[in-house]
């Protein structure tokens, strides 16, 4: 069998809307190879389709179709470390797992570049999967079906603190409330301090988080569909946070922390929240993984 591990992805930083993510230490597994059908399970406790439904499946599927091969079935074994719905880029995970996968089994035929723009095309925007395939702090634009795309490393002085709240927010759900139109000034507000949170990210100039992570393009109109996220952005702000930012689409907040405080951050951070009676939101520190998705080949163990 091949394994694919997958990183997850925080797309937006703020003020990147649909243009900025990060690949994060925390991964998804899959374990794939040719079957005469289909043949899904889980590794850990979290229920997944187990039919054509299945996103790694479906992606895979995909992929063979577009390289002009039918697909009798496949064996797919996922580890789902990825929390689902949470902001967190657990789809464009099973999307490149599935695409990756597959184009492997074929023996290559598509290069990165196109597993980038075919990943993008499937996801809708590419601010989840170009970094999940490429790893880093990835900046990219799609023009005519293709992405234009650059990963660079994130400053090592840097953590990401991830709270991730024990209910969903679908995607759909959080889109539906943006306004279809925005001001010129709304627009360069974001436009500027997303140029300056890349600049600021890879150069390590942490005190231009603060102002990098600011937007109004998303974040006011979501903050709504996320119960306690005004006190969550509080609890950060008054613990040392960098720049505190709602994750993808939500509802996971991410705080950017100096990585020298980042363990007594998430410690205190536990603690409060513990005395709020919301102690089943799970904090944790994540760095950037500056490598994206990889696959090795495997003796089959299941
Ligand atoms: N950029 C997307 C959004 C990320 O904020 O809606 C979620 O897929």
């Amino acid at each position: 069998m091949i394994r694919i591990q997958v990183p997850a992805t925080s797309a937006n930083l703020g003020s990147g809307f649909d243009a900025l993510g990060i690949a994060l230490t925390l991964y998804n597994q899959v374990w794939m190879e040719e079957s005469d059908s289909i043949q899904i399970s889980s590794r850990d406790n979290v229920p997944v389709p187990q039919d054509e439904h299945n996103l790694v499946y479906w992606a895979a599927k995909l992929l063979y179709e577009r390289c002009g091969h039918s697909l009798r079935g496949l064996r797919i074994v996922q580890e789902n470390n990825i929390p689902m719905a949470r902001g967190l880029g657990s789809s464009s995970a099973c999307i490149v797992a599935g695409l990756l996968g597959a184009n492997h089994l074929l023996g290559d035929p598509l290069n990165q570049h196109q597993l980038i723009d075919f990943a993008a095309e499937i996801e809708g925007h590419p601010d989840n999967t170009t970094p999940a395939i490429q790893g880093g702090l990835v900046a990219s634009a799609m023009e005519q079906g293709r992405v234009y795309s650059v990963s660079v490393p994130v400053s090592e002085k840097i953590r990401f603190a991830v709270f991730i709240p024990p209910f969903e927010l679908k995607t759909e759900m959080a889109r539906s409330v943006l306004p279809k139109d925005y001001s010129r000034e709304d627009a360069v507000y974001n436009l500027s301090r997303s140029a300056l949170m890349t600049a600021s990210l890879f150069s390590g100039n942490t005190e231009n988080l603060r102002v990098a992570v600011q937007d109004k393009i998303h974040q006011p109109y979501r903050r709504g569909l996320i119960p306690h996220c005004d006190q969550v952005f509080q609890l950060c702000g008054q613990l040392g946070s960098l720049g505190t930012y709602i994750s993808g689409a939500g509802p996971t907040i991410i705080a950017m922390v100096s990585a020298e405080s980042a363990d007594e951050f998430a410690q205190q951070a536990r603690a409060h929240m513990e005395e709020w009676g919301i102690a089943d939101w799970d904090v944790s520190i994540r760095s950037a993984e500056a490598q994206g998705a990889r696959i090795w080949k495997e003796a089959d163990s299941f």
